[in-house]
């Protein structure tokens, strides 16, 4: 755990953490990730102690495993873990292959129990022209989806295929706990924000939805300055879309929360701008949303600012610094304002490289 040590009138913050570049641009967008970590430690008078460990395909490659022990266990003596992304297309094009790199990522999120995936949408201004949807329905949109992470249909079993090898089955299943657990996190963030949780489901076809609702109902009354809304999924990809503004905080299954937010990067504008906040029992976890984005690695282009925010988010959810976290923010905001940004959100024929932009907003974070 972070401590903190005296010296002289100031207060030293230590924080130790994991690093886990991963696969694709995964090593690109967590070095900027890293270095603006570095930039607000110098600032902040923060001591940063950080350690590098293999997640993903590479981890496959090296030792035969996605997650390996040594990564588990640097994970758990960490404060915080800095993740950057992972997958290859060698295993996407391989149904059959045994080991898979998302494996890793799944048995990250269940051995350190990280139930709740907090992914925040948030416009920015600079970039609203940008969106294919119309300005006035997004312009101001800001709400939170907590995607529950370590159950449903990732971790259902039985899970796999019949003999004759032409059935296939997965199985979705989630038990009081786990539904209660993240419901009162969903509960506690609206406290904090506009009071407003909406529960996202399917319960007018899946048992496991009617749990969720049923739960939902018995839970809402303990909450009654915040108001409860029931939404099915399918009514909730249209309303993202149509009236983003009427979200606060949307709490929902692992599979609908992993598209919705993907669905939700289009208010943003880009999957290269969406982090995300992973907590729960252990060690919290912080990553963009976005994936390892294969056809880009290597070529510096990869958009570093949804990791970026990620950081911000690990400031502020891991070490309760929100000084540091708003400065982060500020830094990106006004390097989208500069026109410093990379190839998926510039407009003009002029884009940025990975390492530009990543410097651009160490230096503005320095100065
Ligand atoms: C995400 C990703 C992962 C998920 C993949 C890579 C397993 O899409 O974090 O949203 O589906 O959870
Ligand atoms: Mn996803």
């Amino acid at each position: 755990m972070s401590e903190s040590i005296q010296n002289g009138d100031k207060q030293v913050k230590s924080l130790n953490i994991a690093v886990l570049p991963g696969d694709g641009i995964g090593p690109e967008i967590v070095e900027q990730a890293l270095n603006v970590t570095k930039a607000v430690c110098e600032k902040f008078g923060h001591k940063l102690t950080y350690e590098f460990a293999i997640v993903g395909a590479c981890a496959i490659d090296a030792v035969g495993e996605p997650y390996p022990k040594a990564t588990h266990d640097l994970c758990m003596k960490s404060d915080a873990v800095l993740f950057g992304a992972i997958g290859d297309p060698k295993y996407d094009n391989n149904p059959a292959a045994k080991v898979r790199p998302e494996q890793g990522l799944l048995k990250m999120r269940k051995d350190l129990g990280l139930y709740a995936n907090i992914r925040p949408v948030t416009t920015f201004p600079s970039l609203i022209h940008k969106s294919p949807l119309r300005a006035e329905l997004i312009d101001g949109a800001d709400f939170m989806c907590i995607r529950e992470l370590t159950g449903g249909m990732y971790f259902g079993r039985p899970q796999g295929r019949a003999e004759d090898g032409n059935t296939a089955y997965d199985t979705c299943v989630y038990t009081r706990e786990e539904v209660e657990r993240i419901l009162h996190l969903a509960y506690k963030y609206a406290g904090q924000r506009s009071k407003k949780v909406t529960i996202v489901d399917k319960a007018n076809v899946l048992a496991t939805s009617r749990l969720w609702r049923q739960i939902g109902q018995e839970i809402a009354p303990q909450y009654p300055d915040i108001e409860t809304e029931f939404m099915f999924v399918d009514n909730a990809a249209m309303r993202i879309i149509q009236w983003p503004k009427s979200f606060d905080v949307m709490v929902t299954e692992n599979l609908f929360g992993d598209i919705l937010t993907d669905e939700a990067s289009v208010i943003t504008c880009s999957l290269g701008m969406l982090p995300s906040a992973s907590v729960g029992i252990h060690t919290s976890v912080f990553e963009p949303i976005h994936g390892s984005y294969p056809q880009a690695t290597g070529k510096n282009i990869a958009n570093p600012l949804a990791t970026i925010l990620s950081a911000a988010l690990m400031f502020e959810y891991a070490f309760g610094m929100m000084e540091e976290g708003a400065l982060i923010r500020a830094a990106v905001t006004a390097s989208m304002e500069a026109g410093i940004v990379t190839e998926d959100i510039a407009d003009s024929a002029k884009a940025y490289k990975t390492t530009e932009v990543g410097e651009w907003i160490v230096n503005y974070i320095s100065k």
